[in-house]
């Protein structure tokens, strides 16, 4: 069983990477985004009052997205595992995390991160935002927002890993299969 979890700042690649690596190792996908921006699009109460702090580029409550996470691990544990992307995103969440899969007798193998500079971020961001009708994807200021929230409160999530000796870092520039090569040698070694 494979539970990898691909980390890295808005705009890395963890979304397009994720769908490479599930296909080949048949893993169950968890995205809290995709989740999130489901019950946007479901209008749900949930989904109301997150939209309002994704369209500021600010993190939604770690028990709103610890709760969803929760029910998908239950629902998907017997299979060959999960890839999170973007989860966890707060050292709040990685503990938690860690207590989720113990309570289901499973745990992370590790974390891959994607490490990719500020400005080909926002170039990549602004570019999806032409056609993704994201509404966190359309301007600089929120592109810094999210990035910013991303070194305040996300990248000491690495060091959680770390300390565990379960985390590989990986060029997230460069073509999409390069990078998929090299997200799998990391993968493996884990
Ligand atoms: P989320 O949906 O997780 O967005 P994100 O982390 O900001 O990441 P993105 O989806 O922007 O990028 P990605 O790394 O997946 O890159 P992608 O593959 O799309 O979160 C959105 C919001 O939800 C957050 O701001 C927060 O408010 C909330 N949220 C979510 N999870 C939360 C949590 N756990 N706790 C609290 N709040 C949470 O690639 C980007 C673009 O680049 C694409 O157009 C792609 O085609 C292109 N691209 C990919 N790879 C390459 C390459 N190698 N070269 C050139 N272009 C490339």
């Amino acid at each position: 069983m494979i539970n990898l979890v691909l980390f890295g700042p808005p705009g890395a690649g963890k979304g397009t990477q994720s769908d490479k690596i599930k296909a080949k190792y048949e893993l169950t996908h968890l995205s809290t985004g995709d989740l999130l921006r489901g019950e946007i699009a479901a209008g749900t109460p949930l989904g109301l009052k997150a939209k309002e702090l994704m369209d500021q580029g600010q993190l939604v409550p770690d028990e709103v997205v610890i709760g969803m996470i929760d029910s998908k691990i239950k629902d998907h544990r017997s299979g060959n595992g999960f890839i999170f992307d973007g989860f966890p995103r707060t050292v709040a969440q990685a503990e938690a995390l860690d207590q989720l899969m113990a309570s289901n007798d499973i745990s992370i193998s590790g974390m891959v991160a994607l490490e990719v500079d500020e400005e080909e971020l926002t170039k990549r961001i602004l570019k999806r935002g032409e056609t993704s009708g994201r509404t966190d994807d359309q301007n600089e200021d929120l592109i810094r927002n999210r990035v910013q929230e991303y070194n305040n409160k996300t990248a000491p999530v690495a060091n959680f890993y770390e300390g565990q000796g379960k985390f590989k870092s990986i060029n997230g520039v460069g073509t999409i299969e390069e990078i998929f090569e090299n997200a799998c040698t990391a993968i493996e070694s884990l």
